[in-house]
């Protein structure tokens, strides 16, 4: 069983030619609302990839902005332990998705940032917790730390970049970082080869994002290029992808059996817009990987050269 702690927020979300400059105003293609917030897109790819019962720990407003996610959450099956915050808006998130498909994302915590450690439920019988750092780092240490006290594996995803104190690490089992979040916590920037290697975490992952992704486990490392898809929306690939790992690692999958599902799941999850509603299924995670070729010696070889491997 697994628990994900974190955030909920509703995205309002304008498709734009680009993404606007500072001081750009950019004429965008149309409005719209969609479940979204780390903690609660990492619920969903976790509940979708099945295998396991998923619950999640989250704060929302007494707002009309709640009911949706609640709602995307529950059609997930997603179990929920909610934390109703009086005095603060329902967490939210502006976000601009550019015509390639990037994003630029601008976070209103609001409820989210009310999570504490008293609101961290009893911990027995679950395998997994998964965290991000969109509620508070004190509140996600001491998570972390009980977790880790009661033999529940912990796994952070550091997002969005940010230093992390020592405490935090040494309760951390699995990191998953993108390269800019990485450099957030690497002191001594080297290659992606050696920098996972300076922080004290059995297992960090880094993700890529068109390239790929890389792992060290122990000392041994491992990587998995990406699946290449004609992406509309990158909005929750990240999220997808750190769900789909903790769902498979759950069942017992090897790193590299975990690294390619989520891989093959987040590339899926850029074909269609939204956060929540482009996580796809499991089914749709097996069928579309008996569909792919096997990765080729010239991108394995890619991926390898940018990691600094050869
Ligand atoms: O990772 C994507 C998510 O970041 C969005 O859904 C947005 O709410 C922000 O939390």
């Amino acid at each position: 069983m697994i628990l994900v702690a974190g955030s909920a927020n509703l995205d309002f979300v304008i498709r734009a030619p680009h993404i606007p400059a500072p001081g750009e105003t950019v004429l965008g293609q149309g409005f719209t609302t969609y479940p979204g917030g780390k903690g609660a897109n990492q619920a969903v790819a976790c509940a979708r990839a099945g295998g396991t019962p998923t619950h999640m720990l989250l704060a929302v407003g007494r707002d009309s902005h709640a009911e949706p996610l609640l709602a995307s959450l529950n059609a997930a099956n997603v179990t929920l332990n909610t934390v109703l915050a009086p005095d603060q808006p329902t967490g939210c998130a502006f976000i601009c998705v550019a015509d390639n498909a990037e994003n630029a994302i601008t976070v209103a915590p609001g409820a989210n940032l009310t999570l504490a450690y008293a609101h961290l439920p009893d911990l027995t019988g679950f395998s997994h917790l998964l965290m991000q750092l969109e509620t508070p780092l004190s509140t996600v240490t001491a998570y972390a730390q009980a977790a880790r006290a009661q033999g529940v594996k912990v796994v952070l995803n550091a997002a969005p970049a940010q230093p992390l104190p020592p405490e935090l690490l040494a309760a951390v089992d699995v990191l998953i970082v993108n390269e800019g979040e990485l450099a957030a916590v690497v002191p001594y920037p080297v290659s992606l080869m050696t920098n996972p290697a300076q922080i004290a975490v059995p297992c960090v992952v880094v993700t890529l994002g068109q390239r790929g992704c890389a792992a060290r486990l122990g000392n041994t490392f491992f990587t998995q290029p990406a699946y290449p898809v004609n992406a509309v929306d990158t909005t929750g690939a990240g999220d997808t992808f750190c769900g789909v790992l903790v769902a498979a690692l759950d069942q017992g999958d090897s790193i590299t059996q975990a690294m390619q599902r989520a891989s093959a799941a987040a590339a899926l999850a850029c074909t269609q817009p939204g956060a929540q509603s482009s996580i796809p299924t499991a089914q749709a995670v097996t069928a579309f990987l008996a569909a792919q070729p096997a990765s080729s010696e010239a991108s394995l070889n890619d991926l390898r050269n940018y990691c600094g491997m050869s």
